[in-house]
């Protein structure tokens, strides 16, 4: 059986879809290649990588059985609805989708906008997207990383071996600041934190409330409500900027917490943030009826090395978001198996070879982004539990 992917976005992300692309094994895959709006990116992309750069995303799609979704968020949906209609599998990176303003509304400001209306636009953009993956009977496969990290997937057999019941989880991903210049606007990246960051703890804790209903023999066990407060942390006027946090957000927030509520009375928490520095901080805690677990995405810990000199590692990547090499660094290894990036695109391509749901499903893209837009909603309200409805 063999493969034939497709590329949207070629900015950061797209590197690593590529990257873990070639380290599909068991299954004939080829990257034929990518489409961005900014056609001199993709051509420089495309042939370094011995690949074409086509002109449209209908070209690309034309010559692929599948694309993988590297765009900022505002740009999700109207790729995966094209993607399905043309009956080819989707690869979705989070957060799935979010409320974005028409290109004419020049002066939205999505801190202030009513949070009503976006979610329930954000609500109907998401029956769109299942009624049109099951329409069209195509494999939706989220990227969410934290879901395939080794850690989170070693958690999910303990629960499922166990019977464990999960009482309360505690997750976090946080850094200094998104690298995306996009990012600083919610008409490009639908949201700040909450939705950027966020999504991944968020994804993550939802991912193991439904493996242990499903492991009990039920059904898995959803959100139904949630609480949460969002900060401009950079943007106080107390703020005192010593140049090490990105400070340039437009109408988005730099800080989010969240409480989630499920239908069986657990609660799950989650802290996220651009105001962390020592790289990029991802973790999820769980407390169980028979087991306490902390998995560890970010640092890991299996390399600590020392660097005396300022310059002296500057070809060296050691891990995202670190302001200095000099002194003590937790290195990443292998960021890609590490955080999961190399193992979501094998179970994706896995999937749509052998027909099966992925791992990471448009179930759980679809309640986290619930949770997200709830979570807004809950923000605008200073706290009040919102029900996911
Ligand atoms: N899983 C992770 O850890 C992780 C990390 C970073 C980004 N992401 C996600 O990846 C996505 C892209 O983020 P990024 O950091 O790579 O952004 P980026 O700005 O580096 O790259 C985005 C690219 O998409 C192109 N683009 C914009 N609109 C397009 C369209 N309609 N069609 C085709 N190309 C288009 C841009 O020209 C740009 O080259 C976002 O959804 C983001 O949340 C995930």
């Amino acid at each position: 059986m063999s493969m034939r992917i497709g590329l949207t976005g070629c900015g950061f992300i797209s590197t690593y879809h590529y990257d873990c692309l070639k380290r599909v094994y068991g299954v004939d895959t080829e990257v034929v290649g990518v489409f961005d709006v900014v056609r001199g990116k993709a051509e420089t992309f495309a042939s370094e990588r011995g690949m074409r750069a086509f002109s449209s995303l209908s070209d690309l799609l034309d010559n692929v059985d599948a694309v993988t979704v590297g765009t900022p968020p505002a740009t999700h949906e109207s790729i995966i609805l094209q993607a399905a209609e043309a009956g080819k599998h989707v690869m979705c990176e989070k957060p799935l989708i979010g409320y974005a303003p028409d290109p004419g509304e020049t002066d939205f400001n999505g801190l202030l906008a009513p949070k009503e209306p976006m979610r329930d636009a954000v609500y109907q953009s998401l029956d769109r997207i299942e009624r049109a993956v099951h329409h069209n009977d195509i494999r939706f496969c989220y990227f969410e990383n934290l879901i395939y990290s080794p850690s989170l997937q070693k958690e999910r057999e303990v629960i499922e071996k166990t019977g464990a019941q999960v009482l309360r989880m505690l997750g976090e991903e946080s850094h200094r600041g998104n690298h995306a210049a996009y990012s600083s606007q919610w008409k490009y990246a639908c949201g700040g934190s909450l939705i950027s960051t966020g999504s991944h703890p968020i994804g993550a804790l939802l991912y193991l409330k439904r493996i242990e209903g499903f492991a009990r023999g039920d059904g898995p066990i959803k959100p139904a409500g949630v609480s949460a407060r969002i900060q401009c942390l950079t943007r106080k006027g107390s703020y005192k900027d010593k140049g090490f946090l990105r400070s340039d957000y437009q109408d988005v927030e730099d800080y989010a917490w969240i409480h989630i509520d499920f239908e069986d009375e657990t609660v799950g928490d989650v802290i996220t943030g651009a105001t962390v520095l020592g790289g990029i901080y991802d973790y999820v805690e769980v407390f169980a009826n028979n087991h306490r677990s902390r998995c560890r995405m970010n640092p890991v810990d299996t390399l600590d090395v020392y660097n005396p000199d300022a310059t002296g590692f500057d070809q060296v990547y050691l891990e995202y978001g670190l302001t200095t090499n000099k002194g003590w660094s937790h290195a990443v290894t292998d960021e890609y198996w590490v955080m999961g990036y190399q193992q979501e695109m094998q179970d994706a391509v896995a999937s749509f070879t052998m027909n099966r749901k992925p791992i990471a499903d448009l179930d759980v893209a679809v309640d986290t982004t619930k949770v997200i837009y709830s979570a807004y909603l809950s923000a605008e309200r200073e706290g009040a539990k919102v029900l996911l409805g």
